[in-house]
């Protein structure tokens, strides 16, 4: 598949080179692509601005402070028609108001925010809940020794995509249900940051449930 990636760093980074060696086409953007190109070469991968990677992508990899969102959507505007991965978290010291009022209204869910900024993209949520080292450390594993990596969203055609780009990278996905139900795998939930085996996950997830 085509993937374009907003925000290449720790997580933008590590996924791009993983998804660049499954085979897919990758390209790297940020603020400073430039930057990137040495990344990009050994990945085997392209660079390009936050524009660019954003019309290159079937699938779009959002991995930037979520602060920042709002800006973001700003410059890019609509992801019609593409599947949107959303890879961020809403932590007020790091992302001021934006991630604040979004914690505190109760009607709405972080990604249901991220959603709300690209109507027209179909949004899932995952790889928000893994941390960095264990998604460059643990991938390309087989069967039981799989990490699972949660997810979640509405349209099921655009869940079964962002499955199979979780499993070409040797991760279990892990499916939590409608986008509404990400807040159990967002900070300081019970699914999140845990970097479980697959069946651990899914015990634990089982125990939530009762
Ligand atoms: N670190 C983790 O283990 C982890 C795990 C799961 C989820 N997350 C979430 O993933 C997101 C990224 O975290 P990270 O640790 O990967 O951060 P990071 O290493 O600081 O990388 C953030 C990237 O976003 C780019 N960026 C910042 N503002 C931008 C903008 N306005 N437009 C385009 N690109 C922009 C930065 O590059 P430039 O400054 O060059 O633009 C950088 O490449 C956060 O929401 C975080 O909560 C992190």
């Amino acid at each position: 598949m085509k993937i374009g990636i907003i925000g290449s760093g720790n997580i933008g980074g590590t996924l791009g080179r993983h998804w660049a060696k499954a085979g897919h086409e990758v390209m790297f953007s940020s603020r400073n692509p430039e930057e990137l190109k040495p990344m990009a070469a050994e990945a085997g991968a392209q660079t390009g601005s936050v524009e660019a990677a954003a019309a290159f992508g079937e699938v779009i990899l959002l991995a930037i402070p979520f602060g920042k969102i709002p800006e973001l959507a700003q410059q890019i505007g609509r992801l019609d028609d593409k599947i949107l991965i959303d890879a961020t978290n809403p932590y007020p010291q790091r992302d001021g108001d934006v991630a604040q009022q979004v914690i505190d209204d109760e009607s709405q869910t972080a990604t249901g925010y991220v959603a709300s900024q690209f109507p027209g993209a179909q949004t899932v949520k995952a790889f928000n809940s893994i941390y960095f080292k264990v998604l460059e450390d643990k991938a390309f594993r087989a069967g039981d020794e799989r990490i699972a990596v949660q997810l979640c969203g509405d349209d099921p055609q655009a869940k079964q995509t962002v499955k199979q780009l979780i499993e070409d990278i040797g991760f279990a996905p892990q499916d939590i249900g409608d986008l509404n139900s990400g807040t159990i795998f967002e900070p300081n939930a019970p699914l999140y940051n845990k970097n479980l085996k697959i069946g651990e996950a899914e015990t634990l997830l089982q125990q939530l449930s009762v």
